[in-house]
């Protein structure tokens, strides 16, 4: 059976409170197409605004610290964006791993810091263009996931997104059958890591996903949903992809 669809906004580092009539927009959106799970990640001034201007609608922030407290100057725990109101949390996003520094290992150990305040996570993977044309993608994106893969794994609270970084920001985007092969290939490695559970694990693609390409990227094998960030600024770019999903 097929997964539920699950579309989620990435703002970035964008937001401030004049936008949250944005979130409220596609809020009321996505009560219209109760068959698709809705997501919007705002900077995280916004999260505990965000909850309020829409209460029940699902606001997640875009990264978090591994640690529960302590000397981390400028970070945010787990229970910290839990408690301004975030049900879930993108981790190991491709502008973290590169401007942050961020390795896999840093990203399991958010992931399970993560679960143990009981949210979700997206843990993001995807290759730069160097490593697609030498070949790499697959064998790249496959170790970021084993890398990155949380002990406690499972459907209920874990994503997967690949996003391949020379598609993101860039209005390109990959071949459906790449998008097919690396998708098929993100499957039989979460089947090798956890098992019978893997199925029900949704894997989303993200990069330059917009409401011309979602209805073709949604109706790829293995694509659960997306991970979407400039076309999820407002409800009149953001709406129609949560309708392709809704038709998908
Ligand atoms: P764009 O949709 O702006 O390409 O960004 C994708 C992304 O990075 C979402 O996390």
């Amino acid at each position: 059976m097929a997964n539920r669809k699950y579309i989620v906004g990435n703002w970035k580092m964008n937001g401030l409170r004049e936008q949250l009539s944005d979130v409220a927009d596609i809020a009321s959106i996505a009560e219209n197409h109760k068959d698709v799970d809705v997501a919007i990640c705002p900077p995280v001034t916004l999260i505990a605004l965000a909850t309020e201007t829409v209460p029940g609608f699902a606001i997640g922030a875009q990264d978090c610290h591994f640690a529960s407290n302590g000397a981390h100057t400028g970070c945010l725990s787990a229970a910290m964006i839990r408690e301004a109101g975030a049900t879930m949390t993108i981790l190991g996003h491709s502008e973290r791993r590169a401007d942050q520094h961020e390795i896999d290992a840093d990203v399991k150990a958010k992931a399970e810091a993560v679960h143990a305040a009981g949210l979700g996570a997206i843990i993001c993977v995807g290759e730069t263009e160097e490593e697609r044309d030498a070949g790499q993608a697959i064998d790249v994106v496959c170790g970021q996931l084993e890398g990155s893969f949380p002990d406690d794994a499972d459907a209920g609270w874990l994503t997967i997104a690949y996003e391949p970084v020379w598609a993101i920001g860039t209005g390109r985007v990959p071949e459906a059958s790449d998008v097919e092969e690396m998708h098929a290939a993100i499957r039989s490695k979460l089947s090798a890591l956890m098992g019978d559970g893997a199925d029900a694990v949704r894997i989303l693609y993200g990069g330059s996903m917009n409401g011309g390409n979602a209805s073709e990227l949604l109706a790829v094998p293995n694509v659960d949903g997306g991970l979407v960030g400039g076309a999820s600024l407002t409800g009149e770019k953001f709406g129609p992809i949560i309708e392709a999903a809704a038709a998908a």
